[in-house]
């Protein structure tokens, strides 16, 4: 078996133009045009790479981009101060502060995102937002993992009744991962470093999310024959060479259907980004 490739342009595209309608009408009905705040932190070089790339998708869009570019000494007050300002600020719908944030302030990761007003929250962070998604009441939520699951719906791919398994336990990714996948009424496990015999466990998995950060980990052995694979990871193994969690080459050989990394899954979070940047402004308007 040779696996369909899903790859990420095609449906990022898909989730964009529709994120495009819905600008339109908000400043047409509304009067309102939405806007994103992206706070970073320093100079790490990727981080640097993904806030180009969501100001770039919201001039595609529509959408006013702010970037708020504080220098790696920041403290955590400084950011504090600048969340309590975007918070205030009428013509932002929505501010994301861009992670990992410096060593010196790492520490207070919790403390900065829970600060952001949960009605902005677009990156679905913030403990009222987990709460409602896990008590299956969703309003923002994260972009990776809600981006992976519309791209199954938009490759026609059945997630109700499936055996789900996720590898990697991450707040942004395999927790949030969890709730989507039985809310659509798939059986999930989560597997993780502690995990014993994973191969045995990955071989249950009609649909299996590889999200733990390690490059090329999943290896076609771990892979039920036909079973569809999502690749979660970026990991730099090169200065110039991403390659994911799962050995691609191997395992397009098993599956029915791949993620690549590059250009698979990671493009869809931005795109779902755009998306939770139109409900932010839909949820502050009660429309
Ligand atoms: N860094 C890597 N992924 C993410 C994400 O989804 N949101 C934020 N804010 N930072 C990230």
């Amino acid at each position: 078996m040779t696996a369909r490739i899903l790859y990420g342009k095609d449906f990022a595209a898909q989730i964009k133009e529709s994120a495009r309608i819905e600008v339109d009408k908000l400043k047409n009905n509304f009067n309102v045009t939405p806007g994103l705040a992206v706070v970073i932190v320093g100079e790490n070089p990727a981080s640097q790479v993904y806030v180009r790339n969501k100001h770039k998708t919201c001039e595609e869009l529509g959408i006013k981009s702010e970037v708020v570019a504080l220098p790696e000494t920041a403290t955590k007050d400084d950011l504090l101060a600048k969340i309590d300002e975007l918070n205030a600020d009428k013509s932002i719908h929505g501010i994301l502060v861009q992670l990992p944030l410096p060593d010196a302030i790492k520490s207070h990761s919790d403390a900065i995102l829970n600060r952001i007003d949960p009605l902005k929250d677009v990156d679905g962070f913030h403990p009222m937002n987990v709460g409602k998604l896990v008590i299956g009441n969703p309003a923002l939520v994260p972009c990776t993992p809600a981006g992976c699951i519309e791209m199954l719906d938009l490759a026609g791919i059945e997630i109700d009744g499936k055996r789900a398994v996720i590898i990697g336990r991450s707040n942004i990714v395999g927790k949030p991962m969890l709730h989507l996948l039985m809310a659509r009424h798939a059986t999930v496990t989560v597997c993780h470093s502690h995990t014993k015999n994973l191969p045995e466990v990955t071989r249950e998995a009609d649909i299996l999310v590889a999200a733990m950060g390690k490059p090329k980990f999943v290896t076609a052995d771990m892979i039920k024959t036909g079973a569809v694979v999502v690749d979660v990871g970026i990991n730099r193994i090169a200065p110039k060479k991403l390659v994911g969690d799962v050995d691609f080459d191997a395992a397009v050989e098993v599956a029915s259907a791949i993620t690549p990394v590059p250009g698979g899954v990671g493009l869809l979070t931005v795109a779902m980004l755009m998306k939770n940047v139109v409900t932010a402004v839909k949820l502050q308007l009660g429309v």
